[in-house]
């Protein structure tokens, strides 16, 4: 019977399938280490491995029996996908359920940076009556009627467009390959050269997959080249942003604020951010949502039942 494991904790009625038909492995109530994980891979035929879990090259040629590694989110630069690939190890991630979540978690920080929706009630929280209040007082921005500039015009993208359409903003994109003209004006968005998007924009959005070309994408050129009342969301990967460089320009200016899911340096934000009124914060929250969780664990099962047994489609990752 061939062998699955799995390296995090999550909810099992997503498995049942796979566990009615494999021996599957779960750690107990936590994620198993890099090492237990390197210990164990010897014995296993697959691995499903969470989105932080590093898939790398010594890992897969510790691992003589593996066929395929079935991972649990849409990203997959935890993965060595080429070499994956090079050793004939088929690699999967889970679109479908990812989403719709994710692309509302970016309109929630467009909103929230906006109109000072965190800010105002973490005041209120802390300084209670001694909180300026009125009709002149935090004022912020509208949404309505103002550019989002989208880059990665993907699953996620385009559902973030149809969102901000929804709320009368105009959305200008960029992505590696423009879209057809029918799926252009179905969503009513623009193709423009990222210098223009960073340009034109209100807000930016970054839905980009992270690879070596994406690292860094907004730099301190890039984000030098946004208007000053722009707020730049981050929903991807961390290092999409050079996370100094954002310090330094919202410290100086250079744009006004930003909406953060996501960060360079792992699981929190530098030091600096926390103190910024103008920035909003939230810990990789995009797919954090019960019923997701056990969507994608099903899309994991989904994809390691439809390679092992050709009765499904498998979501199959090609290249890095
Ligand atoms: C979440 O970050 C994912 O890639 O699915």
């Amino acid at each position: 019977m061939k062998k699955i494991l799995v390296t995090y904790d999550m909810f099992r009625e997503g498995f049942a399938e796979l566990e009615s038909k494999y021996e599957v492995t779960f750690p107990d109530g936590r994620d198993f280490t890099y090492e237990e994980v390197f210990e164990m891979i010897p014995e296993y035929d697959v691995l499903c491995s969470m989105f932080d879990f590093p898939v790398n090259k010594e890992l897969i040629d510790h691992a003589p029996k593996l066929q395929m590694v079935a991972n649990y989110a849409v990203g997959y630069n935890n993965i060595d996908v080429a070499y994956a690939v090079e050793k004939g190890i088929v690699v999967s991630n889970t679109p479908g359920p990812v989403t719709a979540p994710t692309a509302d978690i970016a309109l929630g920080l467009i909103l929230d940076t906006a109109r000072r929706i965190t800010e105002c009630d973490r005041k209120l929280r802390t300084l209670g009556k001694e909180m300026k209040v009125g009709v002149l007082e935090n004022l912020g921005m509208p949404i309505t009627g103002q550019t989002l500039g989208i880059v990665g015009m993907g699953r996620i993208g385009k559902a973030l467009a149809k969102r901000a359409r929804a709320c009368g903003m105009e959305v200008v994109y960029h992505n590696r390959r423009q879209l057809c003209i029918e799926d252009e004006t179905k969503l009513g968005v623009t193709y423009v050269s990222f210098e223009d998007l960073l340009a034109q924009s209100d807000f930016v959005s970054l839905n980009a997959p992270y690879t070596p070309e994406t690292y860094h994408i907004i730099d301190e050129s890039a984000l030098k080249r946004m208007k000053p009342t722009a707020i730049l969301i981050n929903t991807g990967r961390g290092p999409l942003v050079d996370e100094h460089a954002l310090v330094k320009a919202l410290q100086e200016g250079i744009i006004y604020g930003a909406g953060l899911d996501v960060f360079e340096f792992g699981d929190y934000p530098l030091p600096e951010l926390l103190g910024m009124d103008n920035v909003v914060l939230t810990p990789h929250i995009g797919t954090q949502i019960t019923a997701t969780r056990i969507e994608m664990a099903r899309a994991v099962s989904d994809n390691v039942i439809g390679f092992l047994e050709g009765d499904r489609p498998v979501s199959r990752v090609l290249k890095p």
